[in-house]
């Protein structure tokens, strides 16, 4: 690294480095950060971390894409993996590449199109329940209905049950897990676990619920005594091609909860950020729902009617670009690198982040970035604009695996709500970020249902 310089960014104070105004502003200080100091940005997060902070495409390509080898997820994904175990997620190296090769088949186009009905139905489920409201003018927690809707659906995916059925044991579980979980993710100095703290203790037992829902799921099935075209039986049934070797029931529980939570919580962010923009851009949300009358009219949607349904890709896309669920990526370098003439350290405590937040406002790529405008990824536009500036689902081998659903998923929410109301944010209510492990908006989101009319 002889030569190489230390990157550009601000003092900070003595102990605590830029934390404090990095939560005061949240993540507009990132942004600010990178428009005082450029595409490399080093600040200190307390006395002991820093972060090294990429925008540059190119740079994006060389942690992400070129280099992954040199690039490890690190105390991060150390940190996730206290509630996730070793899936894929938080795993690395042959194991990760073994575990990724055996998963890829259940996320295949022809796989995921047999899920339509599925998901139709569990929308259909939530729009019911909202019209069997006995009060149809109170407002609803949109970030609480659309969390429920996506976890009945990761739970049908995943194992063709209803672990919402379990509605007492698992969601709060899922929830105080999350809350630890995110705790010692954003802490600067995490306590073991082993410590019998209330909160600890609270995480533990959470933990061992939801570890027993999925251990007797897979032990049902292994007894026969429930059946599935789901992931849970490809992720049973994959065998390595070299060694021949079948997952043991530690590892399936590993990726069965690692897509259960990667794949719900983001999803039902990533659609509570869409209903609030388009609480905001009236127009926007009729030429979506006109969309949806023109292709669907008051039919269940079918696979084929997926692709016919742009416009309202385009509104999820750009929603995601605004407030990306995932709003940051972390990695640590194995060994020296060296970056633009910028030195990065094989060093435990340095963080080489790259935010999708920062990246989805750089004007140079998205003018006027804090405009929402669908139009942005209409199939010209998205064509006209460099690779690695939009990252909503990560970059190179360890780019999403659910993506596709996810989109799928998201598009028939829309659909499938966009048809009978429309949500509008409660007057008065002003929205803030909050960026735990994923961004969603502070304190929720409370949203009344104007019905629409049949017709659309
Ligand atoms: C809008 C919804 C979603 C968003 C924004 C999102 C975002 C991301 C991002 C940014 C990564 C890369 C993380 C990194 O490089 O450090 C990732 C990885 C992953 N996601 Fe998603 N995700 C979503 C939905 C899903 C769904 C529905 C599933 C599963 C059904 C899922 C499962 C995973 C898994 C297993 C990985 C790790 C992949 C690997 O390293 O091999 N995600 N996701």
């Amino acid at each position: 690294m002889t030569g190489a310089r230390e990157a550009p960014g601000p003092r900070g104070h003595w102990f605590w480095g830029s934390l404090r105004e990095r939560r005061s502003e949240s993540l507009g200080f990132l942004v600010r950060m990178h428009r005082e100091y450029g595409d490399v940005v080093q600040w200190r997060m307390g006395p002991v971390n820093r972060v090294v902070s990429l925008v540059n495409p190119e740079h994006v390509r060389h942690v992400l894409v070129e280099n992954v080898g040199r690039y490890t997820k690190g105390s991060g994904a150390q940190r996730l993996s206290t509630m996730l175990g070793n899936g894929l997620l938080t795993s690395e190296g042959p194991f990760w590449m073994r575990q990724r090769r055996l998963a890829q088949p259940a996320f295949h186009r022809e796989r995921l199109m047999r899920m339509v009905g599925m998901m139709g139905e569990e929308v259909e489920h939530m729009v019911e329940r909202w019209r069997a409201r006995p009060d149809t003018s109170a407002p609803v927690e949109m970030a609480d209905e659309m969390a429920r809707t996506t976890l009945s659906i990761a739970s049908r995916a995943l194992f063709s049950t209803q672990v919402l059925g379990e509605a007492d044991r698992v969601l709060p579980s899922l929830t105080v897990g999350q809350q630890v979980v995110n705790e010692r993710v954003l802490s600067l100095f995490p306590l073991p676990l082993s410590l019998p703290t209330p909160g600890n203790r609270a995480f533990l037992r959470a933990r061992q619920t939801l570890d027993s829902v999925v251990f007797e799921i897979i032990a049902r099935r292994r007894r026969g005594e429930t059946e599935g075209q789901d992931l849970l039986a490809m992720l049973m049934e994959a065998q390595d091609a070299e060694t021949g070797e079948r997952m043991t029931d530690a590892q399936l529980r590993d990726e069965l909860m690692t897509l259960f939570i990667a794949g719900y919580e983001t999803t039902a962010n990533a659609l509570t950020w869409a209903w609030y923009l388009l609480s905001q851009h009236p127009e926007v949300e009729q030429r979506a729902r006109d969309e949806v009358a023109q292709v669907l009219g008051e039919r269940a949607p079918g696979p084929e009617d997926i692709p016919r349904l742009r416009y309202l890709a385009q509104v999820l896309e750009e929603s995601m670009r605004l407030y990306p669920p995932a709003w940051v990526m972390v990695r640590q370098a194995r060994e020296d690198d060296v970056l633009d003439g910028i030195r990065i350290p094989a060093d435990p405590r340095l963080i080489v982040a790259v935010s999708p937040y920062v990246i989805h406002r750089q004007p140079r790529f998205w003018p006027e970035p804090e405009r929402f405008d669908p139009e942005r990824f209409s199939p010209d536009r998205a064509a006209e604009r460099p690779k690695w500036v939009y990252l909503p689902f990560g970059a190179g081998q360890r780019h999403c695996i659910g993506s596709h659903f996810a989109m799928m998923e998201m598009v028939l929410v829309l659909a499938g709500v966009l048809r009978r109301f429309r949500p509008r944010l409660v007057p008065g209510r002003t929205v803030e970020l909050e960026p735990l492990v994923a961004l969603r908006p502070k304190g929720g989101l409370p949203m009344l249902l104007e019905p629409v009319a049949a017709s659309g």
